[in-house]
């Protein structure tokens, strides 16, 4: 029995184009065993027939506030209380406004309205409108409700238009879905205060230049979101990236590789676990200008000094956390994984390869190697970094609670 099977599942769907989409969701949903309901606007009716959604879901559709299907009850009701979890998607920019200010004029908003299960909201439209500040509003005020909003995608959009605005792919949803309701029942690093760092430093040269790498962070932003979609107290130290953080994490930002170091020291004692997947810079410059370094003739040096090691220090420093480090290279990848564990007291070493362009830096996936105290090693095939993170967050459940075992 997964954990999706037998859960009650209501679908809004909206007047969108991307409505069609929501004929997949619906199909893999009822697949995996969950009891699928669709409600639809009268203009989703516009874009697809509600005899499809009935067909893929096995259910009839509620399309109509007051056309009850059983005289027994109240549609909009019932559905709503018995609902493990309600979704629009398509989620129009009309529907959001209505969302935003408890209007329940349809079947969609009064469910919604009435309902004690979490609601997500997929938004999908031209991306000039979900840009309009009414729309970003109106996104931003459903939050404060505690409804969940799936990021819309980026790309070429059905009006022509390229960017923001295209409903996440019903797989992903699909995934985001059965995420929720495993780790609902995985509450394993429930009670463990766990410091994760990521994404690249920036070491200054001048007002306008520094030295970094491409260190993307999304390794250590889905290990953060991991761990607290399984119960842990996540810190979140982050150099820049682009990445929205993971919702619950607290986050404290930084730039350079000094400012890291700081951040992370003064949080270590507090922590149980700390995972160390931040690429940060082994050198800054000596000096850096106040003034923009102009152009010349000649050839300028940069001198380099050392940057302090974050984790050599925490190595040093820890009395019962557990440490896990990344070694990020492009060469000798065994050799370097195991000097790194021995030389810095490390629980564990997650290695990768960062010469592939595949894997690694910036990409969605990962193939890694554990390696452990104890000399074993663990090779993951290559797989979404979401995943990698679950692995993860497995193994060092296990270490932990050996750990408090042993105390
Ligand atoms: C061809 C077509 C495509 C549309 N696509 C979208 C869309 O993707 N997103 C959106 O917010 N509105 C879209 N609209 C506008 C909505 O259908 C319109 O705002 C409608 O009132 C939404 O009603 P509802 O939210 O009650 O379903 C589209 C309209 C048409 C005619």
């Amino acid at each position: 029995m997964t954990a999706i099977q037998g859960k009650r599942i209501l679908i809004g769907v909206t007047g969108g184009i991307a409505a069609y989409k929501a004929c997949v969701l619906t199909s893999r949903l009822t697949k995996a065993g969950c009891d699928v309901h669709v409600m639809m606007t009268k203009e989703a009716k516009q874009f697809v027939s509600p005899q499809t959604f009935q067909a893929l879901s096995r259910n009839p559709v509620h399309d109509d506030i007051f056309t009850e299907k059983n005289e027994h009850q109240i549609a909009h009701i019932d559905l709503a209380d018995q609902a493990d979890l309600i979704i629009i998607a398509p989620a129009t920019a009309h529907t959001i406004a209505k969302l935003a200010h408890g209007l329940a004029d349809d079947m969609v908003t009064a469910a919604v309205l009435a309902t004690k299960a979490p609601v997500w909201v997929a938004p999908a439209m031209n991306v000039n409108m979900y840009h309009h500040p009414a729309v970003q509003k109106n996104l931003e005020i459903i939050q404060t409700y505690g409804y969940r909003v799936l990021k819309p995608d980026s790309g070429m959009l059905a009006c022509g238009w390229v960017g923001e605005g295209r409903l996440m792919e019903p797989d992903a949803i699909y995934e985001e879905i059965e995420d929720y309701f495993g780790q609902a029942h995985q509450k394993d690093l429930q009670g463990y205060r766990i410091l994760v760092t990521a994404g690249p430093t920036r070491e200054k040269i001048d007002p306008v230049r520094f030295l970094t790498n491409h260190s993307s962070g999304k390794m250590g932003y889905a290990i953060a979101a991991c761990a607290q979609k399984r119960g842990a107290d996540v810190l979140l130290i982050t150099g820049p990236t682009e990445l929205d953080p993971p919702a619950g994490v607290e986050v404290i930002r930084v730039e350079s590789a000094l400012e890291m170091y700081e951040a992370v020291m003064k949080h270590f004692d507090e922590m149980d676990a700390v995972i160390k997947t931040a690429a940060v810079s082994d050198y800054r410059p000596k000096a850096v200008s106040d003034r923009k370094i102009k152009k010349t003739e000649d050839h300028p040096k940069i001198e380099l000094v050392r940057n302090p090691d974050i984790l050599e220090e925490l190595g040093r420093r820890k009395t019962t956390q557990i440490l896990i480090g990344f070694a990020a290279e492009t060469h000798d990848l065994d050799h370097y994984a195991k000097g790194k564990l021995e030389k810095k007291k490390l629980d564990m070493v997650v290695a990768n390869d960062v010469a592939r362009t595949d894997t690694g830096f910036r990409s969605n996936d990962n193939e890694v190697t554990f390696y452990f105290r104890n000399g074993d090693i663990r090779h993951l095939h290559k797989m979404p970094k979401a995943e990698v993170a679950q692995e993860l967050c497995n193994l060092l459940t296990e270490m932990l609670d050996k750990k408090k075992g042993s105390v």
